[in-house]
């Protein structure tokens, strides 16, 4: 008889990875710390800043105080949910940009130094990037675009149509020439008296109106290129209209109202897509920013995939809005690839993709 008793090497097996990222956020008005083991997140912890509600937008001044008072103990929640010692990280990941300043530069120095003390490497991350890249979140239920896709990207400071042909491979194909969708929304509302941010109001209101009632004029753009302002004004000289023969407009037409801007801005961001696919013979759309945890927008493009044959991706909810999780999955590829920054980085207020 013939026993088999050499050991048998399977080398793929053996070298696991195990790469720990501590990933910080601190872009606007949301201060996140998460932590990554390999492509998944064991922690996401993320303070929104009250403080804004009462000014109708965000203060860049107080946002980077409230940053300071924050960033400990966040990133503190962040360790502690995830069960890590910080000794045990492989790397520290940061917002560089765009965003606000003096918010990036609380994140940016907090990590800098992190890396520094830790001995560990520092890994800087486009925000509009991570926006993108959320997608590859390793979660059970994920659905990961295949290269080439079509990204939208919508926020409340941006609204691009990226070309994605690889991770760090991206080619803005249309963007907005003035407003961002999410300025869109949180004016729109604010217009309508509703606080800041309002985009999610209007969401809520717009589930129960109907959205042809009051028909908005939609921009004349070129190219693959958006416009919001336009919207905005109309919105205003509308509601000033109404409201001066009968001041109990807003409040008797509210879910109409915004059910009505929610369908206008969804068309004009199909319209665009469309027009993209077209161009581009790629039919795969993954959306991310703020703005796409609107349910409307959420809708059509689920519908886009009998409706026109499109392969569309959405993010869970929690990774639409600014988090540190996709500054972490963004920090996970780049560590693979070995592409650190040095202490002598420095935040970027404009920064493109
Ligand atoms: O990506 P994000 O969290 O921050 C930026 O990088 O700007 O996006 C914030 C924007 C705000 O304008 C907010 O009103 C909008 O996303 N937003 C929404 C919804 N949830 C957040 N807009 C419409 N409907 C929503 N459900
Ligand atoms: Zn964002």
């Amino acid at each position: 008889m013939f026993y088999l008793c050499t050991p048998i090497f399977i080398p793929n097996l053996v070298e696991k990875e195990t790469i720990y990222i501590l990933a910080i956020e601190s872009s606007c008005d949301d201060t996140s710390a998460a932590v990554l083991h390999n492509d998944k997140v064991i922690s996401n912890v993320v303070a929104t800043q009250k403080i804004h509600e009462e000014y109708g937008g965000v203060v860049p001044e107080l946002a980077s105080r409230a940053h300071q008072q924050n960033i400990v103990p966040v990133v503190h929640q962040a360790l502690l949910k995830a069960n890590i010692d910080k000794k045990q990280l492989s790397a520290i990941a940061f917002t560089r940009g765009p965003g606000l300043m003096g918010s990036l530069l609380v994140g940016t120095s907090f990590a800098k130094s992190l890396a520094l003390g830790l001995h560990i490497p520092l890994i800087e991350v486009n925000h509009m990037q991570a926006h993108i890249l959320a997608h590859y979140i390793d979660e059970e239920t994920s659905n990961k675009p295949e290269f080439p896709f079509l990204a939208m990207t919508i926020s409340g400071g941006h609204t691009q149509i990226v070309k994605v042909n690889d991770y760090f491979d991206m080619e803005i194909l249309g963007e907005t020439l003035d407003d961002a969708v999410g300025e869109a929304f949180d004016k729109s509302a604010k217009i309508l008296g509703l606080p800041y941010p309002g985009g999610p109001l209007v969401d809520k209101h717009a589930k129960l109106g109907d959205p042809k009632r009051f028909p908005f004029p939609k921009p004349k753009v070129g190219e693959l290129d958006f416009s919001f302002s336009g919207l905005k004004t109309s919105i205003l000289y509308f509601i000033q209209r109404e409201t001066k023969k009968n001041p109990k407009f807003v409040e008797e037409n509210l879910d109409d109202i915004c059910a009505s801007i929610q369908y206008t801005i969804t068309n004009i961001l199909m319209d665009k897509l469309k027009k993209a696919v077209k161009e581009t013979g790629i039919n795969r759309i993954a959306i991310g920013g703020g703005v796409s945890a609107n349910s409307g927008i959420r809708n059509v493009l689920k519908n886009a995939e009998k409706n026109y044959g499109w392969s569309t991706y959405i993010p869970k909810f929690e990774y639409c809005t600014d988090n540190a999780a996709m500054i972490g999955i963004v920090g996970y590829y780049k560590f693979k690839k070995k592409m650190f920054a040095t202490q002598e980085i420095t935040a970027k207020a404009r920064y493109v993709i």
